[in-house]
Protein backbone atom coordinates (compact mmCIF):
# COMPACT_ATOMS: atom_id res chain seq x y z
CA UNK A 1 0.00 0.00 0.00
CA UNK A 2 1.12 3.51 -0.88
CA UNK A 3 1.19 5.96 2.38
CA UNK A 4 1.37 9.04 0.39
CA UNK A 5 2.92 10.79 2.64
CA UNK A 6 3.63 14.65 1.76
CA UNK A 7 7.43 14.83 2.11
CA UNK A 8 9.18 18.38 1.58
CA UNK A 9 13.15 18.34 1.98
CA UNK A 10 14.70 21.53 3.72
CA UNK A 11 17.91 21.68 2.64
CA UNK A 12 20.52 20.64 -0.24
CA UNK A 13 22.30 18.33 2.92
CA UNK A 14 19.31 17.10 5.94
CA UNK A 15 15.85 17.71 7.07
CA UNK A 16 12.59 17.10 5.79
CA UNK A 17 8.97 18.87 6.47
CA UNK A 18 6.53 15.86 6.68
CA UNK A 19 2.64 16.88 6.09
CA UNK A 20 -0.16 14.19 5.94
CA UNK A 21 0.36 12.07 8.96
CA UNK A 22 -1.37 12.12 12.64
CA UNK A 23 1.78 11.21 14.98
CA UNK A 24 -1.23 10.67 17.59
CA UNK A 25 -3.13 7.86 16.08
CA UNK A 26 -1.57 4.44 15.22
CA UNK A 27 0.35 4.30 11.96
CA UNK A 28 -0.57 1.97 9.50
CA UNK A 29 2.61 -0.46 8.58
CA UNK A 30 3.11 1.40 5.13
CA UNK A 31 3.17 4.70 6.90
CA UNK A 32 5.55 3.68 9.53
CA UNK A 33 7.57 2.05 6.41
CA UNK A 34 7.76 5.08 4.43
CA UNK A 35 8.10 7.43 7.97
CA UNK A 36 11.36 5.06 8.78
CA UNK A 37 12.90 5.39 5.04
CA UNK A 38 12.58 9.26 5.22
CA UNK A 39 14.30 9.37 8.70
CA UNK A 40 17.46 7.02 6.77
CA UNK A 41 17.10 9.68 3.71
CA UNK A 42 16.76 12.98 5.47
CA UNK A 43 18.26 12.24 8.73
CA UNK A 44 15.77 14.36 10.80
CA UNK A 45 12.72 14.99 9.46
CA UNK A 46 9.74 17.71 11.45
CA UNK A 47 5.88 16.90 11.57
CA UNK A 48 4.32 20.56 12.06
CA UNK A 49 0.99 20.73 14.04
CA UNK A 50 0.66 17.54 15.74
CA UNK A 51 -1.10 17.46 19.19
CA UNK A 52 0.31 14.58 21.32
CA UNK A 53 -0.62 13.85 25.25
CA UNK A 54 2.93 11.99 27.09
CA UNK A 55 1.46 8.79 26.58
CA UNK A 56 1.15 9.25 22.64
CA UNK A 57 4.68 10.73 22.45
CA UNK A 58 5.89 7.81 23.93
CA UNK A 59 3.93 5.34 22.02
CA UNK A 60 5.31 7.08 18.74
CA UNK A 61 8.59 7.12 20.07
CA UNK A 62 8.41 2.92 20.67
CA UNK A 63 7.76 2.47 17.16
CA UNK A 64 11.38 2.66 16.40
CA UNK A 65 12.67 0.69 19.47
CA UNK A 66 12.77 1.02 23.10
CA UNK A 67 12.82 4.20 25.07
CA UNK A 68 15.49 4.57 27.47
CA UNK A 69 15.44 6.67 30.80
CA UNK A 70 18.30 9.17 30.59
CA UNK A 71 20.67 8.94 33.31
CA UNK A 72 21.24 12.74 35.45
CA UNK A 73 18.17 14.40 34.11
CA UNK A 74 14.89 14.31 36.30
CA UNK A 75 11.95 13.53 34.37
CA UNK A 76 8.23 14.04 34.41
CA UNK A 77 7.25 12.29 37.58
CA UNK A 78 4.59 10.51 35.62
CA UNK A 79 6.32 9.69 32.56
CA UNK A 80 10.30 8.59 33.66
CA UNK A 81 10.87 7.98 29.25
CA UNK A 82 9.73 12.02 29.39
CA UNK A 83 12.34 14.61 29.68
CA UNK A 84 11.21 18.63 29.62
CA UNK A 85 13.67 20.81 27.80
CA UNK A 86 12.91 23.73 29.46
CA UNK A 87 14.07 27.45 29.88
CA UNK A 88 12.56 30.28 31.72
CA UNK A 89 11.83 33.88 31.27
CA UNK A 90 13.43 34.61 34.20
CA UNK A 91 16.30 32.01 33.18
CA UNK A 92 19.39 34.59 31.37
CA UNK A 93 22.62 34.81 30.72
CA UNK A 94 22.87 30.74 31.36
CA UNK A 95 23.57 27.80 29.36
CA UNK A 96 20.78 26.04 27.89
CA UNK A 97 20.57 22.31 27.67
CA UNK A 98 21.51 21.31 24.04
CA UNK A 99 23.34 24.38 23.74
CA UNK A 100 26.34 23.20 21.91
CA UNK A 101 26.69 20.83 19.09
CA UNK A 102 26.66 17.17 19.68
CA UNK A 103 24.69 13.76 19.44
CA UNK A 104 22.58 13.08 22.48
CA UNK A 105 24.74 10.64 25.12
CA UNK A 106 27.34 9.71 23.24
CA UNK A 107 29.13 8.35 26.51
CA UNK A 108 26.88 5.98 26.69
CA UNK A 109 27.39 2.31 26.08
CA UNK A 110 24.58 1.84 23.63
CA UNK A 111 24.04 5.60 22.80
CA UNK A 112 20.45 6.65 21.55
CA UNK A 113 19.76 6.42 18.02
CA UNK A 114 16.48 7.95 18.00
CA UNK A 115 15.13 11.48 19.35
CA UNK A 116 11.79 12.52 19.54
CA UNK A 117 11.56 16.44 20.49
CA UNK A 118 7.42 17.97 20.84
CA UNK A 119 7.41 21.71 20.50
CA UNK A 120 4.75 22.72 23.60
CA UNK A 121 5.43 26.29 24.35
CA UNK A 122 8.08 28.15 22.17
CA UNK A 123 8.91 31.76 21.89
CA UNK A 124 7.02 34.14 19.76
CA UNK A 125 11.38 34.41 17.52
CA UNK A 126 14.15 32.71 18.19
CA UNK A 127 15.01 29.33 19.90
CA UNK A 128 15.52 27.78 16.67
CA UNK A 129 17.26 24.14 16.64
CA UNK A 130 20.30 23.40 13.99
CA UNK A 131 21.25 19.69 12.75
CA UNK A 132 24.39 18.48 11.02
CA UNK A 133 25.24 15.62 8.60
CA UNK A 134 27.41 13.50 9.67
CA UNK A 135 27.81 11.21 6.86
CA UNK A 136 28.63 14.75 4.57
CA UNK A 137 31.22 15.85 7.32
CA UNK A 138 32.91 12.60 6.43
CA UNK A 139 32.18 11.62 2.83
CA UNK A 140 33.84 15.53 1.83
CA UNK A 141 37.52 14.59 3.67
CA UNK A 142 40.17 13.52 1.35
CA UNK A 143 41.12 10.11 0.91
CA UNK A 144 43.96 10.01 3.27
CA UNK A 145 41.94 11.79 6.16
CA UNK A 146 39.23 9.09 6.04
CA UNK A 147 41.54 6.20 6.06
CA UNK A 148 43.12 7.36 8.81
CA UNK A 149 39.91 8.63 10.90
CA UNK A 150 38.87 4.99 9.97
CA UNK A 151 41.08 3.74 12.20
CA UNK A 152 40.51 5.60 15.12
CA UNK A 153 38.50 5.45 17.93
CA UNK A 154 37.72 8.40 20.68
CA UNK A 155 36.52 8.80 23.99
CA UNK A 156 33.65 10.12 25.01
CA UNK A 157 32.59 10.92 29.18
CA UNK A 158 29.60 12.27 30.17
CA UNK A 159 31.93 15.03 32.23
CA UNK A 160 29.14 17.38 31.91
CA UNK A 161 27.54 14.95 34.88
CA UNK A 162 30.81 14.32 36.52
CA UNK A 163 32.89 16.17 39.10
CA UNK A 164 36.61 16.24 37.85
CA UNK A 165 36.31 18.86 35.18
CA UNK A 166 35.95 22.53 36.76
CA UNK A 167 32.53 24.47 35.93
CA UNK A 168 32.43 26.62 33.10
CA UNK A 169 32.04 30.60 33.37
CA UNK A 170 28.62 30.54 32.42
CA UNK A 171 25.88 29.30 35.18
CA UNK A 172 23.24 26.49 34.21
CA UNK A 173 19.79 26.52 33.90
CA UNK A 174 17.89 25.60 36.84
CA UNK A 175 14.29 24.69 35.03
CA UNK A 176 15.63 21.45 34.24
CA UNK A 177 16.48 19.35 37.80
CA UNK A 178 20.24 17.96 36.02
CA UNK A 179 22.10 15.94 39.06
CA UNK A 180 25.95 16.83 38.50
CA UNK A 181 28.88 15.73 40.33
CA UNK A 182 28.78 12.23 39.30
CA UNK A 183 32.27 10.44 39.26
CA UNK A 184 30.97 8.25 36.78
CA UNK A 185 29.89 10.03 34.81
CA UNK A 186 33.71 11.05 34.47
CA UNK A 187 34.52 7.76 33.30
CA UNK A 188 35.36 7.80 29.63
CA UNK A 189 34.19 5.08 26.84
CA UNK A 190 35.56 4.61 23.32
CA UNK A 191 33.10 4.73 20.23
CA UNK A 192 34.75 4.42 16.87
CA UNK A 193 35.46 7.78 15.23
CA UNK A 194 33.84 6.92 12.12
CA UNK A 195 30.41 4.97 12.37
CA UNK A 196 28.84 2.39 10.27
CA UNK A 197 25.50 2.86 10.52
CA UNK A 198 23.24 -0.21 10.78
CA UNK A 199 20.33 1.00 8.29
CA UNK A 200 22.04 2.92 5.68
CA UNK A 201 25.30 1.07 5.49
CA UNK A 202 26.91 4.76 5.59
CA UNK A 203 29.87 5.83 7.18
CA UNK A 204 29.12 9.13 9.51
CA UNK A 205 31.30 10.77 11.83
CA UNK A 206 30.80 10.01 15.67
CA UNK A 207 32.63 12.31 17.43
CA UNK A 208 31.05 15.70 19.19
CA UNK A 209 32.51 19.00 21.00
CA UNK A 210 30.24 18.04 24.02
CA UNK A 211 31.03 14.53 25.15
CA UNK A 212 34.04 13.78 23.21
CA UNK A 213 36.90 14.33 24.67
CA UNK A 214 39.65 12.97 22.65
CA UNK A 215 41.38 10.13 20.39
CA UNK A 216 42.11 6.88 21.95
CA UNK A 217 45.38 6.49 22.84
CA UNK A 218 46.04 10.02 22.58
CA UNK A 219 46.25 13.26 24.86
CA UNK A 220 43.72 15.89 24.83
CA UNK A 221 46.25 18.63 23.84
CA UNK A 222 47.17 16.27 20.80
CA UNK A 223 43.60 15.46 20.09
CA UNK A 224 41.94 18.58 19.73
CA UNK A 225 43.43 20.32 16.53
CA UNK A 226 41.70 17.77 14.51
CA UNK A 227 38.60 17.33 16.09
CA UNK A 228 38.18 21.25 16.03
CA UNK A 229 39.23 20.78 12.40
CA UNK A 230 36.38 18.11 12.39
CA UNK A 231 33.77 19.84 14.30
CA UNK A 232 34.06 22.79 11.58
CA UNK A 233 33.88 20.82 8.61
CA UNK A 234 30.59 18.82 10.68
CA UNK A 235 28.75 21.89 11.28
CA UNK A 236 30.00 23.87 8.02
CA UNK A 237 26.10 25.66 7.19
CA UNK A 238 26.04 23.34 3.58
CA UNK A 239 25.78 20.72 5.29
CA UNK A 240 23.14 21.89 8.48
CA UNK A 241 19.66 22.47 8.26
CA UNK A 242 17.69 25.09 11.09
CA UNK A 243 14.02 24.69 12.45
CA UNK A 244 11.82 26.98 13.56
CA UNK A 245 9.70 25.43 16.20
CA UNK A 246 5.68 26.45 16.52
CA UNK A 247 3.54 24.44 19.02
CA UNK A 248 2.95 21.20 18.47
CA UNK A 249 5.94 20.93 15.82
CA UNK A 250 7.82 17.43 16.33
CA UNK A 251 11.45 16.58 15.19
CA UNK A 252 12.53 13.17 14.81
CA UNK A 253 16.06 12.55 14.40
CA UNK A 254 19.00 10.15 14.03
CA UNK A 255 21.70 10.43 16.45
CA UNK A 256 23.99 8.22 14.56
CA UNK A 257 24.87 10.57 12.20
CA UNK A 258 23.49 14.18 13.41
CA UNK A 259 24.38 16.14 15.40
CA UNK A 260 22.27 19.26 16.62
CA UNK A 261 22.72 22.40 19.10
CA UNK A 262 19.56 24.25 20.23
CA UNK A 263 19.64 28.64 19.76
CA UNK A 264 20.49 30.06 23.15
CA UNK A 265 18.82 33.50 21.98
CA UNK A 266 15.56 34.04 23.74
CA UNK A 267 16.22 35.11 27.13
CA UNK A 268 13.53 36.52 28.59
CA UNK A 269 11.11 34.11 26.95
CA UNK A 270 9.56 30.49 27.63
CA UNK A 271 10.14 27.63 26.17
CA UNK A 272 9.18 24.01 26.63
CA UNK A 273 9.65 20.55 24.80
CA UNK A 274 8.91 17.24 25.68
CA UNK A 275 11.75 14.75 24.95
CA UNK A 276 11.74 10.70 24.55
CA UNK A 277 14.80 8.97 23.50
CA UNK A 278 15.21 5.55 21.74
CA UNK A 279 18.12 3.39 23.14
CA UNK A 280 20.75 2.50 19.78
CA UNK A 281 22.90 -0.16 19.41
CA UNK A 282 26.71 -0.36 20.54
CA UNK A 283 28.73 1.86 17.48
CA UNK A 284 29.94 -0.41 15.08
CA UNK A 285 33.53 0.51 13.26
CA UNK A 286 34.33 0.17 9.49
CA UNK A 287 35.52 -2.78 10.14
CA UNK A 288 32.64 -3.85 11.58
CA UNK A 289 33.42 -4.01 15.04
CA UNK A 290 31.35 -3.33 17.90
CA UNK A 291 32.57 -0.76 20.24
CA UNK A 292 32.35 -3.26 23.28
CA UNK A 293 34.46 -5.94 21.82
CA UNK A 294 37.25 -4.55 24.02
CA UNK A 295 37.53 -2.35 26.43
CA UNK A 296 39.32 0.12 23.77
CA UNK A 297 37.13 -0.01 20.08
CA UNK A 298 40.39 -1.40 18.63
C1 LIG B 1 18.30 18.56 22.81
O1 LIG B 1 19.51 18.66 22.69
O2 LIG B 1 17.75 17.47 22.85
C2 LIG B 1 17.44 19.80 22.90
C3 LIG B 1 17.34 20.48 21.60
C4 LIG B 1 16.48 21.71 21.68
O3 LIG B 1 16.09 22.12 22.77
O4 LIG B 1 16.20 22.27 20.63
Amino acid sequence: MEAHLDIQPLTGSLGAEIRGVDLARPLADAVLRDLRRAIIEHLVVFFPGQELSPQQQKNFTALFGEICQLPYIRPLDEHPEIIAVLKSPEERGISTFGGTWHSDFTFLERPPSISVLYALEVPPFGGDTLWANMYDAYETLSVGMRGTLDGLCAMHSGHVYGAARPPTHLKTSTSMDISRNNTEADAERAHPVVRLHPESGRRALFINPVYTTRFEEMTEEESAPLLHFLYGRATSPEFTCRFSWTPGAVAVWDNRCTLHLAINDYDGKRRLLHRTTVQGERPRSVAGRASELNATCR
